[in-house]
């Protein structure tokens, strides 16, 4: 298997024999109709080996030492921006305790790279890729945190924001000034037709605050490919010298320690007219090459697909054959939405639906399972398992504007005919108002994250959600926010709330401590392991989720309940008697009570 464990453990000059052959197929795929393609599969191949044989040996060792460490259920993520987390790189390294007592062992820190002056989409507009944001140290501060986080047996994942770049890049200011060369490094229409005929097909990501594909600029002399904000300029990799520069950017950072490449917006690397420019097979195949080069070159170092997609769509981007893989984690964007549907609707079926569905992926892809992420609930996501009344119900119930709706959440993007995604910390959309930790909200928001846990793949961490922390204030950094709603749930970490983690008593402490127990339980259960995927089992009651993981006497039962009602449902483990791993709840009985919005990790004792 191209993902074999073993493929670590071969020296740098067989992982070329093995893998070369994979990366130069698919890129004469992409570009074997080019003059310039054997210069170019020439230069890619010199770029790999270079920045193979540069690989620090400790890291080079780490790679070897923890074969598809991503699988095991021990790992643990969590997500945060370096600022609001901690001010800057020291800041984090002296936070990483904090995170190790929550049993965190994967960290991905929001884009921390040179990023554009003023606005820059929370630092995806990256203006080098090659250093770190001033603001937020240097590029051996990076590196003091990556050892350090390797010393505490934390991986680091970072942003590769690969679609697009800064309009300050030095690429992007080449190309202005008149240098066709650089001009090519980007996507430029001089015809307004073209543009109108291209638009035809393409959705608008930010309809409200940056509708449109394209921007104008006189200095480039035509409509400049733009799918995000105005000032992040899509990359033409249909020109295989930015395919070059930027696999030259990713093994860069995997040599400086980063464990894990999180692309960002990954779907929209290809276009071709006449399509919605998402998810085309070329995007695939570039992908499969930056796979096989990375394993050449830091084969300790995944790929995290950022593709906010259909189910369907998603998993595609682990890769079609297992000799051709791709990304290695995928996010479960379908779960994540559906576990809020389910929440919202008070019926288990679409998180089951979900459940099932992810489970069909390929056996050499893992999912990252979240609750909440600096994005918002895209529902459309969720088509064709939820019905567009639902996903507009769901729209409305989160943004408070159901009557019953415990939610204070806030739509976002209201396209005509779409339900409008949502907005707000999970605090917010649980419908957490006091520090009650007996609170129904309190178990609402317990009831998401040790669902998310249960999950096949690495569970990830919204920073705050671990105390509870609410949105960002109105006040807080009123200058980054801008009309840009997602900053609802970019707040500060409060620290002073977070001192109050030892304190069970206390919502952010009870909240704390409950994902800590997740994490050990996690870590000592075999059945966590990413390859015994969650099967759906029947469950006795409209709002209750039933999965299991594992097989036989080590197997784990789940079962969730989305309402408020006490209810309960039959124990599909054999066994005697039973055990609850997180309430230390025991019985004998074939099936289990479960209290309003309450999760069982259940397996059975003899
Ligand atoms: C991804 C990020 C999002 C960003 C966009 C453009 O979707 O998650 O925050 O705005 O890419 O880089």
């Amino acid at each position: 298997m191209h993902a074999a464990p073993d493929l670590a453990q071969l020296e740098l000059p067989d992982r070329m024999d093995r893998l070369w052959p994979v990366a130069e197929a698919c890129l004469r795929r992409v570009y074997g109709s080019r003059p310039d393609c054997e210069f170019w599969l020439q230069g890619i191949a010199r770029v790999v080996k270079a920045l193979g044989e540069a690989r620090p040996r400790e890291l080079a060792l780490r790679d070897q030492s923890r074969p598809e460490w991503w699988r095991t259920g021990s790992v643990v993520g969590y997500s945060a921006y370096v600022d609001r987390f901690a001010g800057d790189l020291r800041g984090l390294r002296s936070r990483l305790p904090y995170l190790k007592e929550l049993g965190v062992r994967y960290l991905h820190l929001l884009p921390l790279l040179k990023s554009r002056e003023g606005d820059n989409d929370g630092g995806f507009a990256v203006s080098d890729f090659g250093s770190v944001e001033p603001r937020l140290g240097t590029n051996a501060d990076l590196q003091d945190l990556a050892r350090a986080a390797h010393e505490m047996d934390l991986s680091l994942v970072l942003d590769l924001v690969c679609n697009h770049t800064a309009d300050d890049h030095a690429w992007a200011k080449a190309a202005r000034s008149g240098d066709e060369e650089y001009r090519d490094y980007y996507i430029v229409l001089p015809d307004q037709g073209v543009v109108a005929d291209y638009e035809k097909r393409l959705i608008d990501v930010f309809p409200d605050v940056a509708p449109g594909n394209f921007t104008y600029s006189k200095e480039m002399g035509g409509w400049v490919w733009t799918t995000f904000y105005p000032f992040q300029w899509d990359l033409n990799y249909a020109n295989p010298a930015v395919f070059c520069e930027m696999t030259a950017a990713m093994l860069r950072l995997a040599n400086m320690g980063v464990d894990g490449l999180r692309l960002d917006s990954a779907p929209f690397i290809w276009k071709r007219r006449g399509t919605a420019c998402r998810n085309l097979p070329e995007a695939h195949w570039l992908l499969a090459t930056w796979r096989a080069l990375l394993t050449i070159a830091a084969p300790g170092v995944v790929l995290k697909a950022e593709a906010i997609e259909r189910l369907e769509d998603v998993k595609s981007y682990f890769g079609e054959t297992v000799t051709e893989p791709e990304c290695h984690l995928a996010y479960n964007n379908g779960a994540m939405t559906a576990l809020w549907a389910s929440l919202a609707l008070g019926r288990a079926e679409p998180m089951r639906r979900l459940v099932d569905a992810a489970s069909r992926k390929p056996a050499w892809g893992t999912w990252v399972n979240y609750v909440r992420c600096h994005d918002d609930i895209i529902w459309s996501a969720l088509s064709p398992c939820l019905s567009p009344e639902d996903q507009a119900r769901c729209s409305s119930f989160f943004a408070g504007q159901v009557s019953g709706s415990f939610a204070a959440g806030s739509a976002f993007q209201s396209v005509a005919g779409a339900a409008a995604s949502t907005n707000g910390m999970a605090a917010a959309l649980v419908g957490i108002g006091d520090d009650d930790p007996g609170s129904d909200a309190a178990r609402r928001l317990a009831l998401l994250y040790a669902v998310s846990f249960a999950l096949d793949g690495i569970p990830i961490i919204w920073m705050g959600d671990e105390i509870a922390l609410g949105d960002a204030a109105a006040n807080q950094d009123a200058g980054a926010a801008g009309s840009d709603g997602r900053w609802l749930q970019r707040p500060r970490m409060d620290w002073r709330r977070a001192d109050l983690r030892g304190d069970g008593g206390a919502l952010p402490g009870h909240v704390f401590q409950q994902f800590a127990l997740y994490a050990r339980i996690r870590a000592a259960e075999a059945a966590f392991d990413a390859q015994h995927v969650a099967r759906t089992t029947k469950a006795d009651h409209v709002a209750v989720l039933c999965f299991v993981r594992g097989e036989g006497a080590s197997s784990i039962q789940c079962a969730a309940n989305f309402s408020n009602a006490r209810c309960s449902t039959r124990l599909t483990l054999d066994g005697g008697s039973w055990l609850d791993l997180l309430s230390q709840d025991a019985g004998r009985a074939r099936e289990v009570e479960l209290g309003p919005y309450q999760v069982r990790w259940l397996v059975s004792r003899p």
